[in-house]
């Protein structure tokens, strides 16, 4: 079962923050996911369109200009950092879950793709990229059919995961309060992966392990890879 840093290592430090996502690395999470948005055609790196919850400024990304957000503080002095800055640190380190939060987010990533491989000699096997808005991951499977696809679902669909093999992805992100053995089953029959947020206690992790998912997303990726693999 993979353990996959939840915006990094963000139970300890500031959550989507080059220090979380380092801290994630050190700790040995399999792979890291970030969330993101685009402003000005630049993708950057945060949770909610709100900023008053993760910085010390206000409004919503979308009334400032990219300058204003990259000089707040997004906890610890630390700034909100594009996704180029993550992808930097995180290449050849272990696997990035990248998930599209924001509207006009594929155009941007195809174009930072692209050079990430160029300049970075980035994989496109190191990244598994992820949204809710299943329109976006569509757009994306087009223009580039071999980059790895994630849909998230904050539903148990009754055909369980048959609409995200229609969809052609690698996997299905689900979350921990419906997830169950006959979803597991169905995925895996369709040969996708099942990962599951946000997962950090004790008998979570065990149970997710009896499940036999093959990641979960965790806000305490040190502790939570001690449960899931000396049981606590
Ligand atoms: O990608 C898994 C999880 O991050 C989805 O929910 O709201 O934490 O981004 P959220
Ligand atoms: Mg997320």
């Amino acid at each position: 079962m993979q353990i996959i840093a939840h915006r990094g290592a963000s139970g300890e430090f500031p959550e989507n923050t080059l220090l979380a996502i380092a801290q994630a690395i050190l700790q040995g999470a399999d792979a890291i996911e970030v969330d993101v948005y685009a402003v000005e055609g630049e993708l950057i790196v945060i949770h909610d369109p709100k900023l008053e919850r993760t910085t010390n400024g206000s409004g919503t990304i979308y009334q400032h200009s990219l300058a204003y957000l990259q000089q707040l503080d997004a906890g610890e002095g630390e700034p909100i950092p594009t996704l180029w800055q993550v992808l930097e640190l995180v290449q050849g380190r272990c696997w990035l879950n990248i998930e599209l939060k924001g509207k006009d987010t594929a155009g941007p990533l195809l174009t930072l793709l692209a050079r990430a491989q160029s300049e970075l000699g980035l994989s496109l096997n190191e990244l598994l990229v992820s949204s809710f808005n299943h329109h976006l991951l569509l757009q994306l499977k087009q223009a580039l059919p071999e980059l790895r696809l994630g849909a998230l679902t904050a539903s148990l669909q009754l055909n369980y995961a048959q609409y995200v093999h229609d969809l052609g992805m690698y996997s299905v992100h689900c979350d921990l309060n419906f997830i169950d053995q006959q979803l597991v089953h169905d995925a895996h029959q369709l040969g996708l992966k099942v990962f599951v947020y946000t997962v950090d206690g004790l008998d979570d992790i065990s149970e997710m392990q009896q499940l036999g998912v093959d990641g979960i997303f965790t806000n305490y990726p040190a502790r939570s890879r001690v449960w899931a693999f000396e049981g606590g």
